[in-house]
């Protein structure tokens, strides 16, 4: 019994690493999740300008935060997906300004 303890617990180490490894590696949910972590801490705290309520087009969010502008920073692909990109735009794209909430 003791033996099979002894050579388990490495590969349940391993699965519980690699668990944990997929949760840190952007496994976002929506839009408005990326957007608390990732963007509001400058943009609800008047580093960059507010971008919610601007009814602006998704792509106009996903080509700045791709390629970055003066003083925002790029987030490259491997920092923020292609898929996950796609989402935070379209949530800011049709996100209310705090006035109309
Ligand atoms: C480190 C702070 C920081 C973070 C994080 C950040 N931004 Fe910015 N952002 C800025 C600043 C500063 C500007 C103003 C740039 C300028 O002066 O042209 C800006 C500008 C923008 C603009 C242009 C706004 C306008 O009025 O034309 C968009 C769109 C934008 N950011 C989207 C994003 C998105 C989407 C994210 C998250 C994926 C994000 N930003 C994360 C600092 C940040």
């Amino acid at each position: 019994m003791k033996i099979i303890k002894i050579i388990c617990l490495p590969f349940s180490l391993l699965f519980l690493n690699s668990a944990g490894w997929s949760q840190s590696a952007n496994d976002w949910e929506s839009g408005e999740q990326i957007f608390d972590k990732v963007c509001q801490y400058c943009h609800i705290n008047d580093v960059g300008p507010i971008l919610t309520g601007r009814n602006l087009p998704p792509i106009y969010f996903s080509t700045i935060a791709r390629n970055g502008q003066n003083a925002m920073p790029a987030f490259r692909p491997t920092e923020l997906s292609a898929a996950d990109l796609e989402k935070v735009a379209n949530f800011l794209s049709q996100s209310l300004s705090e006035e109309n909430q």
